[in-house]
């Protein structure tokens, strides 16, 4: 595949106001969620929860690509077609998770570095044959009192660069996710500073591996106060400290940066990123959501593995994708949310 091709792909998937939904819970975190509204982990019951989220009718109007697992990207409807036909008939491009996993990080008692690259070649070809056109790589950092080492930042941007490299190599565009956790009482200064690290150290792997940056895009999570911090900043500071942030470290070559929610809530996810599109109506990149559970949350809630339930579940999904879509052209208003 050409350069160009991939530039059109990464382009097509955050035009026009739409973004990513991430689908591509592993196995076991997906039980989890599951597990909360009283549903076995089995294939078929995977099968089903993705089947429904797939299928709601019109989702491809907000929705530009679906991220999946290994399992999703293998799977068939009920009526026999395949979940990649499904997403392409639903005007959605195919993606697909391609790391490991975040293993403990040798010589670090606590931080962890992302596995997944041995091999990653010929799963990426595999993939690209199975029709993904995108993947996905997830780095976890954790801030703490002495966290994060510059040595987990930079094993873990290393990595990064290697699988987007691969994934340009083989036709799929990557997107690069360092996700800075909101877990612990940081404030969102602290979020700042290590987000703004972080970063530093990926653009540096992501140049120094000739990695073309007008082929990928960059998941980020957003500059917030950490969950249990007692003075959370307001909607304003997180999305004019995230701009600041990303303007610093991100070439303005890049065409797309698409959000994490990583445990906001779900308005909140949806107000942050309508009021940086407010703030910054000429940024350089566009500015979209990837978004797995403030995008899932409500359709499970909903769903509780009832198929008569099945309709409220898709409509509790479109309204979520909606509303994100109308972020990402700054014209989300929390009062929205109330009727
Ligand atoms: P959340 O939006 O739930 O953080 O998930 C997005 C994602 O894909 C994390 O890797």
């Amino acid at each position: 595949m050409s350069r160009a091709e991939l530039h059109t792909i990464a382009r097509s998937l955050v035009e026009g106001g739409r973004g990513i939904l991430a689908a591509d819970e592993s196995t076991g975190t997906i039980g989890k969620r599951l597990e909360k509204i009283g549903v076995n982990n089995s294939e078929e019951n995977r099968r089903a929860y993705r089947e429904l989220l797939f299928t709601a009718p019109g989702l491809g109007e907000s929705i530009s690509g679906v991220i999946c697992y290994d399992e999703t990207l293998r799977q068939r409807a009920l009526d026999g077609r395949s979940f990649v036909e499904v997403m392409q008939q639903n005007r959605m491009v195919p993606g697909i998770k391609v790391d490991t996993g975040a293993k403990a990080l040798a010589g670090s008692a606590q931080e962890k570095v992302t596995e997944g690259l041995d091999g990653l070649r010929e799963r990426l070809q595999e993939y690209h044959a199975l029709g993904a056109r995108f993947a996905k790589w997830r780095a976890v950092i954790e801030i703490a009192a002495d966290l994060p080492t510059d040595y987990c930042l930079s094993v873990n941007a290393h990595a990064l660069a290697r699988y987007a490299a691969l994934c340009q190599e083989n036709g799929l565009v990557p997107i690069v996710e360092p996700e800075v956790l909101m877990d612990g009482d940081h404030t969102i200064e602290r979020c700042y500073a290590v987000t703004s690290r972080s970063l530093q150290f990926v653009f540096a792997e992501l140049y120094a591996q000739r990695v073309d940056l007008s082929g990928m895009l960059l998941k980020p999570n957003m500059v917030i106060s950490a969950s249990a911090c007692r003075t959370q900043a307001g909607a304003e500071d997180v999305a004019r400290l995230s701009l600041q942030c990303l303007r610093t470290h991100v070439p303005s070559i890049v065409p797309g940066i698409v959000f994490l929610s990583g445990g906001q809530s779900d308005e909140r996810a949806t107000e942050h990123l309508s009021l940086m599109n407010r703030l910054a109506p000429a940024a350089p990149w566009k500015l979209s959501f990837s978004y797995g559970r403030a995008l899932q949350a409500a359709a499970l809630k909903a769903w509780q593995g009832k198929s008569d339930q099945i309709a409220a579940a898709q409509s509790a999904l479109l309204r979520r994708a909606r509303f994100n879509a109308m972020a990402a052209r700054g014209q989300y208003e929390p009062a929205l949310e109330a009727a």
